[in-house]
């Protein structure tokens, strides 16, 4: 093949001769389009779904390593010495047996089948089931619409029916975020030519939105807000080794500008991790009691006080507390980043209207003690009422977190769904 030899010259001459930042521009740009889909937020479980699989919704989960579904009968298989077998062991779920890479296959007893261990991490049950091959669809994206539909193949596990259990109803499966290779992000990267990056706008109410592939990333709002990755503020993600959830880096949580005393190294201890599999931020016992106590001191309404609704401690009148259109006024819970980052929640991420919006309750739980996960347990788990209504961009490639609060006028159920031709 003699052909592209004076092209590859070429364009190596043509970089030399431009300076190196143009030909490292060159390597990073990807010829193929984000992937959009829809987010939804189902009112049972308060878990988000996707409709990635012949229009039959997915569990996102952050800490995920694999994709997981039901399948066929029949489904190809990949084999134990597919270099995909081993990344999908790479991560192997609490309380599951070891079991090898795979076992024969009933059809050629001297083909050894992929199998994995895929895991729903809402009943902590696993399972074993094939390596195998599933179509899964989105559409491409400006950042702005929907442009047209994508279908794409994807390496995922199978699963019994009876992992299901405990999903949203109609869910076929699990699909993972973590930073793995066997993950949504990574697969779409791979197979669209776009970065392993994803921006993730969790819905309260209607369609949120999430964009495989990175931004840009546009909302319908009553003022130009732009491209909103454009406005975050990033942080590093800490890298965790047997651990693929994303773990932030913290120094401190304050209230109120003032910083909360936890014993030890309570929170060093575990560290914080973004999960999706919780509704609500879930503190552990020794991180949780000096926070609620710090929140209850600042606001200072016990005049307001009223019985708590479980799993809150501290719920009050919500006409007394007089919510606005912002939120209620309430003091903001700062998770203090490394580097003088602050991720701030203010009255409309860290209180919860309950009993028909009678009583405002704070949304911060503590954690119950057997949920581990992969490893032990973390401090915090940042949980999707927190997320809501932000802007989250997840770039693996840069292994940083880009996050930002949408202003009141908008709201992740605002991307403009229509499809533009
Ligand atoms: C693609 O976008 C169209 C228009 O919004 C929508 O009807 C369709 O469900 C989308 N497909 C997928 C797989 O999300
Ligand atoms: C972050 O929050 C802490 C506590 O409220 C505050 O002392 C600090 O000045 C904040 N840093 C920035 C950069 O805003
Ligand atoms: C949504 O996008 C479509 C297609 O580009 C466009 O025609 C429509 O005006 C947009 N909707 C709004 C409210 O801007």
């Amino acid at each position: 093949m003699p052909q592209p030899k004076p092209l590859l010259l070429l364009t190596i001459s043509l970089c030399l001769s431009v300076s190196l930042s143009p030909c490292t521009l060159a390597t990073a740009s990807y010829s193929g389009k984000p992937l959009v889909t829809a987010v939804t937020k189902d009112p049972a479980t308060s878990l988000y779904t996707s409709p990635l699989k012949d229009s039959r919704p997915l569990v996102l989960d952050l800490s995920g390593p694999l994709i997981w579904s039901t399948c066929e009968r029949s489904h190809p298989t990949l084999e134990c010495h597919h270099h995909e077998c081993a990344h999908a062991h790479s991560f192997h779920p609490p309380n599951c047996p070891h079991s090898g890479y795979g076992v024969a296959d009933e059809e050629d007893r001297f083909r050894c089948k992929c199998t994995a261990h895929p895991y729903n991490p809402f009943t902590g049950k696993s399972a074993r089931g094939d390596l195998t091959r599933v179509r899964l669809s989105a559409n491409a994206t400006d950042g702005k619409n929907p442009l047209y539909p994508v279908s794409f193949s994807a390496v995922a596990s199978c699963a019994p029916a009876s992992l299901l259990a405990k999903l949203p109803a109609g869910a076929a499966g699990v699909a993972g975020l973590a930073n793995t290779r066997l993950a949504l992000p990574a697969q779409v990267a791979r197979t669209q030519k776009v970065s392993k990056k994803f921006v993730l706008c969790l819905p309260r109410t209607g369609d949120g939105v999430a964009i495989f592939g990175g931004g840009p990333f546009f909302l319908l709002s009553p003022s130009q807000l732009g491209d909103l990755t454009s406005t975050l503020t990033y942080t590093q993600f800490l890298i965790k080794k047997n651990n693929p959830a994303y773990h932030l880096p913290v120094k401190g949580i304050a209230v109120n500008k003032a910083q909360v005393q936890f014993p030890g190294h309570a929170l060093a201890n575990g560290g914080i991790v973004l999960g999706t599999r919780v509704p609500y931020t879930e503190l552990r016992s020794d991180v949780y009691r000096p926070l609620v106590d710090a929140f209850d001191k600042a606001l200072g309404r016990d005049d307001a006080k009223v019985p708590a609704v479980a799993p809150f401690e501290l719920c009050y009148d919500s006409n007394k507390l007089g919510p606005t259109r912002i939120g209620f006024l309430v003091p903001d819970i700062v998770l203090m980043l490394e580097g003088g980052k602050n991720w701030t929640f203010s009255g409309s991420n860290s209180m919860v209207d309950v009993d028909n919006f009678r009583k405002a309750c704070f949304a911060f739980v503590e954690m119950k003690a057997e949920k581990g996960g992969y490893g032990g347990a973390p401090a915090v788990v940042i949980g999707g009422f927190q997320m809501e209504n932000h802007v989250l961009q997840f770039d693996l490639e840069k292994q940083q977190l880009g996050f930002a609060k949408l202003l009141f006028f908008t709201s992740c159920g605002n991307f403009n769904f229509t499809r533009s031709l």
